[in-house]
């Protein structure tokens, strides 16, 4: 059995005032025992949320690592070292607003996973259509296309150690949300292309899903055979939404 997992991104949001509400309310969250729970806060603030939710089995993530592991020359970046050290154990590799605003490709996503396995964090690999692919029929070949962009470098054995996402791009931050039965379409399709290379792996990595995901939505997607639990954006910025879908994973 596939160990449901519930991961807030909190984007671009926060201030150290916000983020210490948040961590407030967060602390005071009952979480559902087999459910596992992470945060994904900005960069500046992963020090202030590990301190602050400590004691609290909730695990805290960045939202991007540079391409090269170690410390080095990169200006502006942040290594996955860095991020470990840090008190990370999870980093999102791929999110759509990367890969579209920041030029972000298969080749760069491949290498920041690469990295992040290579210091121990876990990568979160993000894949989705644009509601252009999509009304084009061509979901399920870009996000197999996303998936082999990493299966090709690195080889199918890193989903042994790795969460992948799906989030359709026209579902993120729109209030829009794959109905559960299009979103199974899609997990079931990543999962089979991962099986064709290795079912052990296949069976076995989780497959959130992404993009508006809400309270009230959360369940009926939880439900499905094939999505291990949600990568949450906006509804992660309120705790008791966002506690809300942590016991919808549970249930
Ligand atoms: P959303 O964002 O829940 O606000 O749509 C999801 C994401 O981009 O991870």
């Amino acid at each position: 059995m596939r160990r449901p997992m519930v991961a807030g991104n909190w984007k671009m949001h926060g201030t150290r005032a916000s983020v210490a509400e948040l961590i407030k309310g967060l602390r005071q969250l009952a979480l559902a025992p087999g459910v596992d729970v992470a945060v994904f806060p900005p960069c500046l603030y992963i020090s202030q949320v590990i301190e602050g939710l400590a004691g609290k089995s909730m695990a805290v993530g960045a939202q991007n690592c540079a391409i090269e592991p170690f410390q080095g020359a990169l200006t502006g970046e942040i290594a996955a070292s860095q991020l470990q050290d840090a008190g990370c154990s999870l980093v999102l590799v791929g999110h759509s607003e990367r890969r579209m605003l920041l030029g972000e490709n298969d080749g760069a996503v491949a290498r920041k996973f690469a990295a992040a396995q290579s210091c121990g964090l876990t990568p979160v690999l993000c894949v989705g259509e644009t509601q252009a692919q999509r009304e084009a029929g061509k979901t399920l070949e870009v996000v197999g296309r996303q998936l082999d962009g990493v299966i090709e470098s690195l080889g199918v054995g890193v989903f042994a150690r790795a969460i992948i996402a799906y989030e359709p791009v026209w579902a993120i931050g729109t209030g829009l949300t794959a109905s559960p039965a299009e979103a199974q379409t899609v997990h079931a399709a990543v999962r089979a292309q991962l099986a064709a290379e290795n079912a052990d792996v296949a069976r076995g990595v989780r497959i959130l899903y992404g993009g508006s995901v809400k309270a009230a939505s959360a369940a009926e997607l939880f439900s499905m055979q094939d999505i291990d639990g949600g990568l949450v954006g906006g509804a992660s910025l309120n705790a008791d939404e966002f506690g809300a879908i942590c016991r919808a994973a549970g249930n």
